[in-house]
C-alpha cells in the first residue's frame, strides 16, 4: 500500500488501558450550519466554542469566497456578513466539502440567488440533494443546473407546507434557513430531529427568526421581514464523545467524556449497556468503563435522530468486533458505510457483508497493521482498533480525521494512549 506522498500518518501502539477525562470540542456538524446561517443578517455574528477542525477552514473559506471577513482564534469565530456580494461556492470548496451547499437557503433567501457546484456522490454513497431542491421550488425558487452547478433564483420566497420524503439533516436546515425570512409560515413535515438542527434553531431564533417545534418532527417557521446578528455557543460533540467512550471501553479502560449532556446520545449508551460496558451518566459527562472480556455482542441499526446514530456506525463495529458472540449492524442512513471493513479485518476482525447488513463474529483478538482511512469516521474507528490491538499499527491518509476531529491524538495521549502523529520519511512500525 503506497504512501501518500508528504501525507502525515498516525502510529498506534496498542495495549495501554485509556483512562482520565476529555473535554469534547463543540459540534462540528452543529458549527458548519451556524456559519452560513450567519449570511441571514448583514453584520457580525459571533459564534464561540467553534472547533478548529479543517472542516471549519473550509467553511470559512466559502464564506470568504463569498466576501464575509471571518475572524477564527481560540475557538471563538466572529463573520461579518455586512460585505458579502457573491453567491457562488465554487467547485474545489464544495468539491472538499459537501456542507457547502448549506449556503443555498440562506442566500436565497437573503440575496435571492445562490449558484452552488453540484455536489456529487462521496465515499458514502449518492448522497443526492433532490429534497434541498424540491424544497427550493415549492418556496419559488427557479432550479437551473449548468455547466456542473446548480442555481436557484427568488425574489422572495414564499411559504410551503412540505412533508419531506427522508428525514434529511442537510435538506431540514436548508430549508429552515430559507424559510425564516419567506412569506408566511412554512410546516416541514417529517423533518429531522438531530440536536444540531435544535442548536440551529436556537442561534436563528436569537437572530430574530420565529421557529416552533425544533427537536420534533414537525418544524413550524413564521417567515419574518429580517434578520440581525447573534451571538451563540456551539453544543458539544455527541460523537467525538461518543468515539471516546469507546475508545475507553475497547482499552478496558475508563473514560469520561465532559461539556456533553447524556441525552443526546440516548440510544447509543443503552447498546453500550448492552454489550456489558458500565457507564455512568452526569448532567454534563458521560463515564464508560469495562472489562472486553467480558463484553458480549448486541445489533445495531443506524437511523436518524433519535436512532443510532450513523456517524458512531465504524466505531461500535471495532467493539462489537471484540466482544464475543455475533452481532448484526444494519447501515440505513448511507448506501455505503461500509467501505472501511476491509481494513478492519486487516486487523484481524472477522465480518461479513451482505448489502446493508455486516455480520460480525466478535471475540477476536486484534493485532496491529497497516490500514488506511477512508473517510472521518471510518478514520477514527481504526485509531481506537489500534489500541485495542496488539502491536503497532499505522494508519494511512489521516486527512479525513483532521477534517471533523479537533486535536484526536493529543487527546487520546492525554488519556495515556501511545500515538503518534509522523511525518514523511520516518519509519513505519517497526513489527509491519
Ligand atoms: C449530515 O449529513 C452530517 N453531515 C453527516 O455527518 C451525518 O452522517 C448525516 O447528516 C446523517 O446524520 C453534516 O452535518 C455536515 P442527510 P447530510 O441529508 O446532511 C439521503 C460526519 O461524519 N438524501 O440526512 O448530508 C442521502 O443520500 C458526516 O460528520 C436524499 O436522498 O445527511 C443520505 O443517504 C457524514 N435526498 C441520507 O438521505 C436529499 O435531498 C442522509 O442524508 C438529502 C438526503
Amino acid at each position: 500500500m503506497a504512501v501518500v506522498a508528504g501525507q502525515p500518518r498516525l502510529i498506534v501502539r496498542g495495549g495501554r488501558r485509556l483512562s482520565g477525562a476529555v473535554a469534547v470540542s463543540g459540534a462540528k456538524n452543529s458549527a458548519l450550519k451556524l456559519m452560513v446561517a450567519s449570511l441571514l443578517a448583514p453584520g457580525a455574528s459571533v459564534l464561540r466554542n467553534v472547533p478548529d477542525i479543517q472542516d471549519v477552514r473550509t467553511m470559512q473559506e466559502v464564506l470568504e469566497h463569498l466576501g464575509a471577513v471571518v475572524e477564527f482564534a481560540d475557538g471563538t469565530m466572529t463573520v461579518d456578513t455586512a460585505e458579502v456580494q457573491s453567491h457562488v461556492a465554487p467547485y474545489e470548496l464544495v468539491q472538499r466539502m459537501r456542507a457547502s451547499i448549506q449556503i443555498m437557503g440562506p442566500l436565497v433567501a437573503r440575496f435571492g440567488r445562490a449558484r452552488v457546484a453540484m455536489p456529487g456522490g462521496c465515499n458514502l454513497g449518492p448522497r443526492k440533494i433532490d429534497i434541498h431542491l424540491r424544497g427550493l421550488a415549492d418556496m419559488g425558487g427557479t432550479i437551473r443546473s449548468d455547466h456542473g452547478f446548480v442555481e436557484v433564483a427568488a425574489d422572495r420566497l414564499r411559504a410551503i407546507n412540505m412533508f419531506l420524503d427522508y428525514p434529511s439533516v442537510g435538506a431540514t436546515e436548508n430549508l429552515l434557513m430559507a424559510a425564516v425570512l419567506a412569506e408566511g409560515t412554512t410546516t416541514l413535515e417529517n423533518a429531522a430531529r438531530e440536536p444540531e438542527i435544535v442548536d440551529l434553531c436556537k442561534f436563528l431564533v436569537s437572530m430574530g427568526a420565529d421557529i416552533e417545534g425544533a427537536g420534533s418532527s414537525t418544524l413550524r417557521i413564521n417567515g419574518v421581514s429580517e434578520m440581525h446578528p447573534a451571538e451563540h455557543t456551539v453544543l458539544g460533540d455527541r460523537i467525538e464523545a461518543g468515539t471516546f467512550l469507546i475508545a475507553g471501553a475497547v482499552t478496558g479502560g475508563d473514560v469520561e467524556v465532559t461539556g456533553i449532556s447524556p441525552h443526546v446520545l440516548e440510544l447509543f449508551l443503552f447498546k453500550l449497556r448492552s454489550v456489558g460496558v458500565q457507564v455512568q451518566e452526569n448532567t454534563r459527562s458521560i463515564k464508560a468503563s469495562g472489562d472486553p472480556r467480558s463484553y458480549g455482542g448486541v445489533d445495531v441499526a443506524t437511523l436518524p435522530y433519535p436512532g443510532f446514530a450513523t456517524d458512531l456506525q465504524a466505531q461500535m463495529m471495532v467493539l462489537l468486533s471484540i466482544a464475543k458472540g455475533v452481532s448484526v449492524v444494519t447501515e440505513n442512513v448511507f448506501e455505503n458505510r461500509f467501505g472501511f471493513v476491509d481494513e478492519l479485518i486487516r486487523l484481524g476482525a472477522e465480518i461479513r457483508v451482505d448489502g446493508n447488513h455486516a455480520v460480525v463474529s466478535g471475540g477476536r483478538s486484534l493485532t496491529g497493521a497497516i490500514v488506511r482511512c477512508p473517510d472521518l469516521r471510518a478514520g477514527a474507528a481504526l485509531a481506537i482498533a489500534g489500541l485495542a490491538a496488539e502491536g503497532c499499527t499505522e494508519l494511512r491518509e489521516v486527512y479525513h480525521i483532521d477534517r471533523g476531529y479537533e486535536q484526536f491524538e493529543q487527546k487520546l495521549q492525554a488519556l495515556g494512549a501511545d500515538v503518534e502523529r509522523v511525518g514523511v520519511g520516518s519509519g513505519p512500525c517497526s513489527s509491519l
